[in-house]
This record gives C-alpha cells, structure tokens and sequence, in this order.
C-alpha cells in the first residue's frame, strides 16, 4: 500500500485526494497546510500538520503531493527528494528556468522518483493527436497555435493575493493558465524552441503586478513555427485550442475533441472524459497521471513526466516575458 501524503490544500487539492482515493493501492497517511481551516477538505479522522517538516519526519511516506503557492515548488521538492521520498508535483515546474535546470537534476542526484502534472499529455485528445503525428501519415508538421481565453475575476487574485505577485506566482496567465497549452505546444512540435517574440501585458485594470495576457511567435528548431494566445479576460472559462498544420490535413483540438480537417472534410477524432472534482476546463488526466506513477512506485518501471521534460515550457514562459518587456527576439 502507498503512503501518501499532500502539502497544500487549497483549490487544487480535491483533485489530488480524489485520486489518491480511487488509486486502489494507496492510502492519505497525513495532510499539511499552514492554515489549520483547510482540513476541513480532508476525509474525517485524517493526520492533519501545519508543518511539512514535521510532517515527513513523523509519517516517512511513500510519495509526497505539492499542491503549494508556486515559489514554494522547488525548494519543498528539493526538501522532499534530498529525505528520499518520491514527490508528484503540481506545475509549474519551478518559478523560473534556472531553478528548473537545478529541478531536473533531482532525480538523479537522489534516487527518488518525481512526477510533473502536465496532465494534459494524458488526454484522450493529445494521446490520439500525438500517435498520429508520430506516425507521420499526413507529412511533415508546419505549424502550432494555442488559444486560451479563460475568465479570471478579480476576486481570484483577492482570494489567494499570491497568484497576483511576480515573486510568489512567477507571472500570470502564462505560468497559471496557458501553462498546459503551451506545453502541448511545444510537445506536437515535436522540438525544442529555437527562438521567440512575445507580447505581456494586463488588459484588466485589477492592480495585479503578472500578466492577464500574452502572445507569441514561436519558432522550434526542426522549423515549425507556433502562435500562441492567453489571456484571462474572457466573459467565462472555454476550453483551451490546439491546432496542429500538418501538410496534408490539419488537427484541432477544441471543446475537449479532436478534430482532423483535409480535403475530405471534418472527421472528428478523439475525445477527453469528462471532468471530476476540479473546474470543468482542468480535464481529468489527473488522476490518470496520478495512477501511472504509483504503477511506477509499485513495479519500478513504466512512463511518467519528469522534470526535465517540463523545461521547455519553463523555457518558453520566461522568454516570452523577457522578449515582452524587451521588444527583442529571444534565443534559447
Ligand atoms: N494541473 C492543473 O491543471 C492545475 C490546476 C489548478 C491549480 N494548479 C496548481 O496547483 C497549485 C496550487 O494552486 P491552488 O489554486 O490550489 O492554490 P491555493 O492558494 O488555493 O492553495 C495553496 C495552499 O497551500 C497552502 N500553503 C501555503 N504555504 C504553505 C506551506 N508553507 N506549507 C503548507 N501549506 C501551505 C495555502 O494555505 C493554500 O491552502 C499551483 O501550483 C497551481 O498552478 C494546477
């Protein structure tokens, strides 16, 4: 049986214990959050601390869960891994990219096993896209784009006053919202980002210091290029879009379905189960994500996403901030 534990428990957190939950061989040892009120998402009777230190000293789990403030990613994993205990980690990876580098070296360095939820590689929608353009039936890949077009009140900053801070959140509609699609992005490419323009700024006058929107021009280094689209001033949450240009046809992926368009026509592909605890636009590959780890956990082998392979869109964000705020291309 798995030893779980979750340090954390705020919006994000259902969605862990859920899993954790429905994954037949694991059980929730213990709980931390700083602020005693959040045990009440707990099951009844569940270990609950107010410090992860104290924490993982006393319970020694299996596998750890972060589903922290974003600047507390890296250093509470570093923690965790360097005590030898496996971590599956909410993204983003890391606040910027040189703490990613560092993040990366993680698991080798200390043995331990550590999982990034970029849950959406594990849709139905991406897994079907992403076999068909592995098998290359309708030629070379030409083009990317990523629209997300979500609603962000002004209460969500006022809420939890982190998300609105460079220091603690690490930017905004990028690193929070779009941070999947562009991470899709850059997974059908197919190829590490060569080099990039982008656009940040606040369209909603919220008195927030990240960006509320951002656009790209990507270029990948086996020459598809990608335009991306974020913003947070949509009237409501609609789904993220993918469009992938392929020579022969072109692929979308829009309302959680995968579509192929060519000369015959629209033919639809693929399409994502519906949500479980979380907002309806999360998707629900977290769970999915969640149990292929703890297979890993259990046999010692099999897939799941490493820290080194959320690098390039921690790459990606900081170089379209930078090349925002400097109106210059951005070189990897
Ligand atoms: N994968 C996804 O699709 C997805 C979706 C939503 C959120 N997220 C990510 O989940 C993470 C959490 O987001 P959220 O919206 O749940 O944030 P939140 O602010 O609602 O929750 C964070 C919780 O951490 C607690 N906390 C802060 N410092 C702590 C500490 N030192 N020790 C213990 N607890 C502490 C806070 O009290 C709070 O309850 C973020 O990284 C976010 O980007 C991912």
């Amino acid at each position: 049986m798995i030893k779980s534990v979750i340090i954390g428990l705020g919006d994000i957190a259902p969605v862990h214990l859920a899993a954790i939950a429905s994954y037949g061989g694991a059980a929730l040892a213990a709980a931390c959050d700083t602020d005693p009120a959040r045990q009440k998402i707990l099951p009844p009777g569940t270990p609950f601390f107010t410090d992860y230190r104290a924490m993982l000293n006393e319970v020694r789990p299996d596998v750890v869960h972060i589903t922290l403030p974003h600047y507390l990613h890296y250093p509470v994993a570093k923690e965790a891994a360097e005590a030898g205990f496996n971590v599956f980690a909410e993204k983003p990876l890391a606040l910027n990219y040189a703490d990613g580098l560092e993040y990366a070296k993680l698991e080798e360095k200390t043995g331990v096993k550590i999982c990034i939820c970029l849950q959406n590689r594990l849709n139905a929608t991406s897994e079907k896209l992403r076999e068909i353009l592995l098998s290359d039936a309708y030629g070379k890949i030409t083009g990317v784009r990523g629209l997300v077009a979500w609603k962000r009140a002004k209460q969500y900053y006022d809420d939890k006053p982190w998300r609105a801070l460079m220091a603690k959140a690490g930017g905004g509609n990028m690193i929070n919202q779009a941070l999947h699609t562009l991470d899709l992005m850059q997974y059908f490419a197919g190829a590490k980002p060569k080099q990039l323009r982008g656009i940040i700024g606040q369209l909603l006058d919220y008195g927030i210091e990240v960006e509320d929107t951002a656009a790209a021009f990507i270029e990948f280094e086996n020459g598809v290029t990608g335009l991306f689209n974020g913003s947070n001033a949509n009237a409501a949450d609609v789904p993220a879009e993918i469009e992938v240009i392929c020579e022969k046809a072109t692929f979308t992926i829009r309302y959680q379905t995968l579509y192929r368009r060519d000369s015959g026509g629209e033919t639809r592909l693929a399409e994502d189960a519906g949500s479980g605890p979380g907002k309806a636009v999360y998707g629900n590959s977290h769970e999915k994500l969640i149990a292929r780890f703890y297979q890993v956990l259990e046999t010692g082998s099999g897939e799941y996403i490493h820290p080194a392979d959320a690098l390039p869109v921690t790459w990606l964000i900081e170089a379209i901030r930078e090349s925002g705020l400097s109106g210059k291309t951005v070189r990897f």
